[in-house]
């Protein structure tokens, strides 16, 4: 971006609009809003193809999924020190701080969607902290809980995401994953708790609702497959 701070939050007020997801109606979030030229970002027809996707201006079906399940299972996150890994908008994080999270990290790789799950933290009342960096392949940091929505969308986030995310799951840290089916989606490695159908705010992708499974993340059979089974 190669703004300040305040320019990147002026930037996301700019191009959102203050909504809510179906599945989360408690949690307010900066979204896209229909007339910002970002829109572009994702029609395979337009020629702006040097515009960064703006993963953050949405809330997608795994990450509302994600928050309607701890909102709904408050002792989930009760009390935990919890990674929100690939945060986006911050849906996530904001629903695990809301039901009494000891502490919540935030990560993503993006720093406008940094800028972002900070705005939407404070209009939601909750402490979420941040950090840009690419925790794959990290040792943990402290975390009791890791949350993973709508991730499995490159092959990079499928084969080392996982691998990295299981791998923390046999050292002793819980892992939860929600996912619409994506197109590297892991075929092995998941145990699935439920469902939900939820539809993308906006619903830029996949127009309409979509079957997401929230699961748990098994531990590694063998810590040096990186295969995966991935779709
Ligand atoms: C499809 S969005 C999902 C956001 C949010 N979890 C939700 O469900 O609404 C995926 C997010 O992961 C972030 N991301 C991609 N690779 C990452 C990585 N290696 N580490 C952290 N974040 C990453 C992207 O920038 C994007 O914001």
């Amino acid at each position: 971006m190669g703004c300040e701070g305040s320019a990147i939050d002026q930037f996301i007020f700019k191009n959102t609009e203050l909504a809510t997801a179906p599945l989360a109606p408690e949690i307010q979030l900066h979204l896209l809003k229909p007339t910002s030229d970002l829109w572009h970002a994702f029609d395979p027809e337009s020629t702006a193809s040097d515009i960064q996707r703006p993963y953050w201006a949405f809330a997608w079906s795994g990450g509302q999924s994600l928050a309607r399940y701890l909102l709904d299972n408050p002792d989930l996150a009760k009390g935990k020190r919890i990674l929100d890994f690939g945060s986006g908008c911050g849906i996530t994080a904001i629903a695990a701080a809301k039901t009494g999270a000891a502490s919540v990290l935030a990560s993503d790789i993006d720093p406008v969607a940094i800028a972002a799950i900070l705005i939407n933290g404070r209009i939601n009342g909750v402490d979420v902290d941040t950090v840009c960096e690419d925790l794959i392949f990290s040792e943990n940091r402290g975390w009791d809980l890791i949350l993973a929505g709508d991730i499995w969308y490159t092959t990079r986030l499928s084969r080392h995401g996982l691998h990295w995310l299981r791998k923390l799951v046999g050292e002793g840290c819980e892992v939860l994953a929600a996912d619409p089916g994506r197109q590297f989606s892991p075929s092995r490695g998941l145990m699935p708790l439920t469902t939900y159908s939820a539809r993308s705010v906006p619903d830029v992708d996949h127009p309409g609702f979509q079957e997401v499974c929230v699961s748990r993340v098994l531990p590694s059979a063998d810590s040096a497959d990186t295969s995966l089974g991935v779709r």
